[in-house]
């Protein structure tokens, strides 16, 4: 068992040892925890990841554990800088070279062959690794201290909603890590997009934090989006559901009258609020994409703590950030669905 110290417990397949888990902004305690092996919750501008020395595999171990994640889901690499980056992989093609020196630090990730320096419990056995460069002044300044990089997948439970501060990290894992560095709440609030190469087109296989329009314009061409099977193989579009609240969750229909006392109403902006006798959530007041995808994760966070007996939310313009919020709506509505 992983931990040192705490109570062993039985969670699903696994005995777990329990921590407590304590909450700071003490970067030196995080980077002296990621040195001994152990797991920390970081904040980034997407979402929070849960982070461990990539270079050591007992530590990487621990990250499927806590999150109940299957080791053939493989794990994106955050680094300090683009530099840094080209040690761990075996080529950076031009086309993505462009994208990153335009948004780097930012919430993009490339999917690139590896270096023999990447474990393959990283890539789940791909010769393929993500990489990425956080926005983000904490978990940059971590990452430009040490001298590895940190592996991260979302800091959720698998299947899950991915959190979007400190406090939805320790709902999530609670005395499964010893660490979150808090630093507020994520700017962006949706995870990186995804992107890799093909036949020398740059091709998406996640809607992200980055929009299709935005990549198109800076490309000079509409880059295919391929996020239903996601590069092929083993990835969160695979699954059966993801991003998914307890509380069931539906899109709303457009004529949608009827409601019960106890459902949840998760609405993009103002305009339609008139409509809706129970307590709404309004995730912008003036309609602002940016804004809304902020707190999409906190909606959904906070309607699943209130124990409603439904959540309905609204479908977003199928534009911008607003495709991203869709995608991840629909893998989270699959769950309820019969
Ligand atoms: O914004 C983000 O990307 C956040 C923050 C913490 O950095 N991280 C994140 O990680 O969303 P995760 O593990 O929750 O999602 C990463 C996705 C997974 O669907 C995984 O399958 C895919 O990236 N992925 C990782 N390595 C891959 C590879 N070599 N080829 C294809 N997909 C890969
Ligand atoms: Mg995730």
């Amino acid at each position: 068992m992983y931990f040192q110290q705490g109570i062993h417990k039985f969670i699903g397949r696994n005995y777990l040892c329990l921590v407590k888990t304590e909450i700071g902004q003490d970067i030196q305690q995080a980077i002296s925890l990621l040195k001994r092996g152990e797991i920390v919750g970081i904040p980034t501008e997407t979402v929070y990841g849960l982070a461990a020395d990539a270079t050591n595999e007992d530590a990487v171990l621990k990250i499927f554990e806590a999150k109940g994640r299957p080791t053939s889901n493989p794990l994106i690499l955050h680094f300090a800088s683009i530099d840094s980056i080209f040690p761990y992989v075996a080529e950076f093609p031009d086309a993505l070279l462009k994208l990153a020196s335009h948004y780097c630090p930012g919430p993009i990730t490339f999917i690139l062959p590896k270096s023999s320096l990447v474990p393959s419990l990283i890539t789940a056995g791909q010769e393929t690794v993500a990489v990425r460069v956080p926005e983000h002044e904490m978990t940059l300044a971590l990452l430009r201290s040490i001298d590895f990089p940190i592996a991260a997948p979302s800091a959720n439970r698998y299947g899950g909603i991915s959190p979007t501060t400190a406090s939805h990290v320790q709902r999530e894992l609670n005395e499964r890590i010893p660490y979150i560095l808090d630093g507020g709440a994520c700017q962006t609030g949706l995870e990186s997009t995804i992107v890799g190469l093909a036949d020398g087109k740059v091709i998406v296989y996640r809607l992200g934090g980055i929009s299709t329009e935005s990549l198109s314009e800076t490309l000079g061409y509409t880059p295919e989006v391929k996020n239903e099977l996601h590069h092929g193989i083993r990835t969160s579009g695979m699954v059966k559901y993801h991003y998914a609240t307890e509380t069931p969750l539906f899109f709303m229909s457009s004529n949608q009258t009827e409601f019960l006392d106890t459902d949840g109403v998760i609405l993009f902006s103002q305009e339609k609020r008139h409509s809706f006798p129970t307590e709404s959530f309004i995730l912008s007041e003036t309609g602002d994409m940016n804004e809304a995808a902020k707190n999409l994760y906190a909606a959904l966070h906070e309607m699943d703590q209130r124990k409603c007996s439904r959540i309905f939310i609204e479908e977003f313009p199928n534009l911008g950030l607003g495709k991203t919020m869709n995608d991840r709506l629909k893998r989270a509505t699959a769950k309820f669905q019969s």
